[in-house]
């Protein structure tokens, strides 16, 4: 081996053992875990498709046992939760808030919607998860106070809605609660997340993605997650390359969203294909159809043709010929 080649593998192996000592966090496992990685199991439209490498590093860093979401729609960044605990075997309960009717902001929408959510929860995660259809404010009994370790707030985006949002749940919030607020980056019209975000942020451990229309993470309780306080620092000291790796990973999971809408789309176009061939075919039975039939008149008018002239061609014809001469001059005069 060249003593380059060979400096370099001492280096190696003097890091991996660095890396396995005791307690001893790599830079990199502040930020990064193989959940990082993962693909998310259900994929409906949403405008947090990609923040979903992210959420899943979260559940598996900070482990809560209990997550809350007010407002869920159709249920992209809750099931990306539901899926974390799912895969960890986490003994997470999961609560997904939302009046399932849509607001001025997301849109309004029909039942179809909740419907959908519940037989993805149905079918997937209802061990351990409970969708609360209402108003947020009518289901702050449902859970306990100081018992969420980890809330996702994405309801109405207005500062006074969000403001409202986070200091009516704070309270339920655990003593190592973090909260994580969606659209902080968006600026249009009506929207003042990041107008909250800017004041929270001066006062709690916090850390701001700008992709996805933004995603700010709060450290709200006084006792942060181990790995999330890694994370914080980490994050302060070495933002960019945070926020470059979950801005790749978020787009290759946006990518695989509008792969597999289109996938989806593939029976429905190929049924359309094959009923577009039957009717072209149909058709072309049609036309062959018509052209046999326009043979058939062809044949039938040639042989009318060929009566006409053998009658004009008869004997009989060419001698009654002065009496039908005669009766025409007849049939002149009277006229
Ligand atoms: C932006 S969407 C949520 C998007 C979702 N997190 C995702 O992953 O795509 C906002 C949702 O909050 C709900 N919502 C807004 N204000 C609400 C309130 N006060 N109570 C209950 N639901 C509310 C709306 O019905 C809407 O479905």
């Amino acid at each position: 081996m060249a003593s380059g080649a060979q400096e370099d593998s001492n280096m190696n192996e003097f890091r991996s053992g660095l890396d396995s000592l005791d307690g001893t966090l790599r830079p990199s496992e502040s930020w990064i875990s193989d959940s990082s990685y993962w693909i998310p199991r259900h994929f409906v439209e949403s405008a947090w498709l990609e923040h979903a490498p992210f959420a899943f590093w979260l559940v598996d860093a900070i482990r809560p046992a209990v997550i809350a979401e007010l407002g869920t729609h159709n249920g992209f960044s809750y099931f990306v939760f539901c899926e974390s605990i799912s895969r960890l075997g986490l003994q997470t309960r999961a609560f997904a808030l939302d009046s399932w009717e849509g607001d001025d902001q997301a849109g309004f929408y029909g039942s179809e919607v909740y419907d959908s959510v519940r037989t993805i929860n149905e079918a997937d995660y209802s061990a351990f998860s409970t969708l609360l259809r209402g108003y947020f404010d009518d289901n702050l009994a449902s859970i306990p106070d100081g018992s969420i370790d980890l809330l996702h707030i994405d309801g109405r985006h207005g500062y006074d809605d969000v403001r409202h949002d986070f200091e009516a749940w704070r309270p339920k919030l655990s003593d190592s609660g973090v909260v994580i607020f969606h659209d902080i980056a968006e600026h249009q019209e009506g929207f003042g997340v990041w107008q909250l975000w800017h004041e929270l942020a001066a006062e709690y451990p916090s850390f701001a993605f700008d992709h996805g229309h933004g995603l700010g993470v709060l450290a709200v309780g006084s006792n942060v997650p181990p790995h999330l306080r890694a994370f914080l620092s980490t994050g302060a000291e070495n933002a960019s390359q945070i926020k470059e790796f979950y801005l790749a990973r978020g787009r290759a999971v946006a990518e695989l969203s509008r792969a597999s809408v289109q996938a989806a789309e593939v029976p429905a176009l190929q049924a359309e294909v094959s009923a577009l061939r039957d009717e072209l075919q149909n058709a072309g039975l049609r036309v062959e159809e018509n052209e046999r039939e326009i043979a058939l008149h062809d044949i039938e008018r040639l042989g009318l043709v060929d009566q006409v002239n053998s009658l004009h061609n008869s004997i009989s014809w060419r001698l009654t010929r002065p009496l039908r001469f005669a009766s025409d001059v007849v049939h002149r005069r009277r006229g």
